[in-house]
C-alpha cells in the first residue's frame, strides 16, 4: 500500500476529491491530512472522511522535525500539496526527494511565485487579459512553483469571464486530473521500487 499525506491550508475540496478517488483502492491510501490552519475547512472534511488530521503552525512547518517524525511514524510515501500555502522547508524536501507533488491553479511558469495562490492567481490572469489558463502539477523544490512540471491542462478564458468563472474552470480541471496524475506517478514509483 502506498500511503499519502495531503497538506492543505483552506477549503480542501481537492483533498476531499483525492481521498474519495482512492477510497476503495487496495494500492493507494490517503492516510493523513495536515494543515497549517486550525480553522481550515479541510479539517472538517477530514473528519467526515474519517482521515486523521493534524495541525502545525508556521514555525513547526519551518523546523519540520515533528512533521517528519509523524510522516515516518505513519509510513508516508508521498506528500500531496492541495492548496497548501506555506513554503516547504529544505529539511522536508530532503526527507521526501521527488516525492512531494503540488498543484498550481495556472499555467506555470506564468502566474507563479510567492503570494500567487488561489483567487490571487485567477485575478492576475483576468487582469492580464489571458485567453487561457489551466493547471500545473509539479514536483516541489526549494523555490515556490519552480519544480519540474509533470502535467498541464488548459481551459479557455473569454473576455466576459470574471475571476470566479476562471476559478470554476480551473477547479473542474483539478478535480478531473489531479487524482489520475497522482495514480500515474505512484504506479511508476511502485513499478520502480516495489511496494
Ligand atoms: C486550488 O485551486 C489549488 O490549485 C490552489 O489552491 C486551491 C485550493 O482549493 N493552490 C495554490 O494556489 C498553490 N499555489 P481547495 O482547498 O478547494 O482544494
Amino acid at each position: 500500500m502506498i500511503k499519502l499525506a495531503i497538506f492543505a491550508s483552506g477549503s480542501g475540496s481537492n483533498a476531499e476529491n483525492i481521498a474519495l478517488h482512492f477510497k476503495d483502492s487496495s494500492e493507494i491510501e490517503v492516510s493523513i491530512i495536515i494543515s497549517n490552519k486550525k480553522d481550515a475547512y479541510v479539517l472538517e472534511r477530514a473528519q467526515k472522511l474519517n482521515i486523521p488530521a493534524y495541525t502545525y503552525n508556521k514555525k513547526e512547518f519551518d523546523e519540520s522535525d515533528q512533521i517528519i517524525a509523524l510522516l515516518k511514524e505513519k509510513k508516508i510515501d508521498f506528500i500531496i500539496l492541495a492548496g497548501f500555502l506555506l513554503k516547504i522547508s529544505p529539511k522536508l524536501i530532503n526527507a521526501y526527494p521527488n516525492r512531494i507533488i503540488n498543484i498550481h491553479p495556472a499555467l506555470l511558469p506564468k502566474f507563479g511565485g510567492k503570494g500567487m495562490y488561489g483567487d490571487f492567481v485567477h485575478k492576475a490572469v483576468v487582469e492580464a487579459k489571458e485567453s487561457e489558463s489551466g493547471i500545473t502539477i509539479h514536483y516541489v523544490n526549494e523555490n515556490y512553483d519552480e519544480g519540474a512540471i509533470i502535467f498541464q491542462s488548459k481551459c479557455e478564458i473569454t473576455g466576459q469571464d470574471t475571476f470566479s468563472d476562471v476559478a470554476n474552470k480551473v477547479h473542474k480541471l483539478e478535480y478531473e486530473h489531479f487524482p489520475k496524475i497522482i495514480a500515474e506517478i505512484l504506479k511508476k514509483y511502485s513499478e520502480k521500487f516495489g511496494d
